[in-house]
This record gives C-alpha cells, sequence and structure tokens, in this order.
C-alpha cells in the first residue's frame, strides 16, 4: 500500500514561489491500476515524480507499506528507486549505441535480476535482439522501454504518458502489452494520462485540478486496450 499524505510543492525561489502540489491525500492499494489525469500543468507528472521517490516533497508523507520514503537519506531513495520502482516516460531513454538485449539486460542488472529474456519475449521482441534503437519503431522502442523496466521486477510501476508519442494502433498495442504484464506480474501500476479513454482501462482513477486531487473514481469493469475509445 502506498499511502500519500498532505504532500505539497512548489517550485522556484521564496520570492516568486509557483505552488504545484497543494495538499495531496490518497491512498494506492497493491496491485491496482490508478490513471491520473488532469489538463495540463495541472500537477500530474510532479504528483508521480514525488510518489515514486524522483523528486521530495517540501511536506507531506509519502509511505510505501509504511515506510516513509520522503525520510530517506539519499542512498537509502536511491536502492528505493533501484528495487521497487520501474518508470516508463513518453520519450524511451534508451541508450542508442547498445542492442536491445543490452538496454534490457541493464535494467535487469540494476537490482542483480537476471532472467530477462521471459520479458523480452513478453513484449514481442525476442526477434529484434541484436538491433540498435534506432532500427526500432517508435512502438518497438517503447516496447523495450517497457521490458527494461520490468526486467528488475518492481512492485510498482510509474508511467508518464506512455502512448503520448505514439499512434492509435501501435498506442492500444503497447498498452495490450502492459495490461497482459499486470496481470500476471500483479505490480501495481500508477498512469498518467491526457487520454480520458485510457482511464477505461484503470481500477482506480485521479483526477487532478490545479493542484489539487478533485475527484478519485473506482471502475469496476475495466476495459481492454482494444474496447476504449481514442
Ligand atoms: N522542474 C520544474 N521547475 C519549475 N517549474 C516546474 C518544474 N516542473 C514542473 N513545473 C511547473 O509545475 C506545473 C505543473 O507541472 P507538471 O509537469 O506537474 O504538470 P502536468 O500536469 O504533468 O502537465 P502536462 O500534462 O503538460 O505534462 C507547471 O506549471 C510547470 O511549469
Ligand atoms: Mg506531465
Amino acid at each position: 500500500m502506498i499511502e500519500v499524505k498532505d504532500v505539497t510543492k512548489s517550485y522556484g525561489n521564496k520570492d516568486n514561489k509557483l505552488p504545484v502540489l497543494k495538499g495531496i491525500t490518497a491512498k494506492i492499494a497493491d496491485g491496482d491500476f490508478v490513471v491520473i489525469l488532469g489538463a495540463s500543468g495541472s500537477g500530474k507528472s510532479t504528483f508521480l515524480n514525488v510518489i515514486s521517490g524522483l523528486e521530495q516533497p517540501d511536506s507531506g508523507s509519502v509511505t510505501y507499506d509504511g515506510r516513509d520514503i520522503t525520510k530517506l537519506s539519499d542512498s537509502a531513495l536511491t536502492s528505493f528507486r533501484k528495487d521497487t520502482v520501474g518508470f516508463i516516460f513518453q520519450q524511451y531513454y534508451l541508450l542508442p549505441n547498445m542492442t536491445v538485449e543490452k538496454n534490457v539486460r541493464m535494467g535487469a542488472d540494476l537490482a542483480g535480476k537476471s532472467d530477462y529474456h521471459e520479458i523480452i519475449k513478453a513484449v514481442g521482441l525476442e526477434g529484434k535482439l541484436k538491433k540498435y534503437p534506432s532500427e526500432l519503431s517508435g512502438g518497438e522502442q517503447q516496447r523495450v522501454s517497457i521490458a527494461r523496466a520490468l526486467a528488475k521486477k518492481p512492485n510498482v510501476l510509474f508511467l508518464d504518458e506512455p502512448t503520448g508519442a505514439l499512434d492509435e494502433e501501435t498506442g492500444r498495442q503497447v498498452l495490450a502489452y502492459i495490461s497482459a504484464l499486470q496481470k500476471e506480474h500483479r505490480f501495481t501500476m500508477v498512469m498518467v494520462t491526457h487520454n480520458q479513454n485510457i482511464a477505461r482501462m484503470a481500477n482506480t482513477v485521479i483526477q487532478m485540478n490545479s493542484g489539487r486531487i478533485v475527484q478519485i473514481d473506482t471502475n469496476e469493469t475495466p476495459e481492454t486496450a482494444y474496447e476504449i475509445g481514442w
């Protein structure tokens, strides 16, 4: 269980302060698929970065099974990120001079896991092991980044606009891969998106507006990547 309590965060200095998170409280259950929706600039990415330990809040707490990650030393926070969470962004951030296999293996090595071939198969890239990122389509590159994030078997996967750079067909395919992997491995998933339709795949939908959570809905009948509109 992840518990976020009274989290605030501002950017800028004290003369020119931009409050971005204005008191966020939420609970995320193990194995949940949470989608965070909200207008551009409402603080979605900042929220994601704070709950995942990429950034520190100004106040409030973020606990994983009772352990407050905002209180960890830098080195403890680094191990937490390495062992517990995985990230997928709109940009794939693959290493251009490494093959598909090496990019994914790097993710696995980070956390001392070695069985990364399974995950490459699961995202349908076993035929592309020796290719370089520049030789792949956008959807294939995003599947490499999914495999890299999941090769280390995180408990929680954070995704910020994972389909933002993909066309509809490729976007659906990438979501279908992610969703199948979540069903199999049962990690918790928190995804930021602009696409309201994707929220229909989630169990929980958090609406943000101007640095606050304005609504939380649960969805009893999530749809598949091929059932939702786009
Ligand atoms: N590192 C930063 N330094 C200064 N301001 C920032 C920084 N990151 C975000 N902001 C500002 O904080 C506000 C919220 O940004 P954030 O990226 O969280 O929004 P978002 O909801 O993810 O938007 P989008 O949908 O466009 O990605 C914006 O006004 C943004 O300009
Ligand atoms: Mg964003």
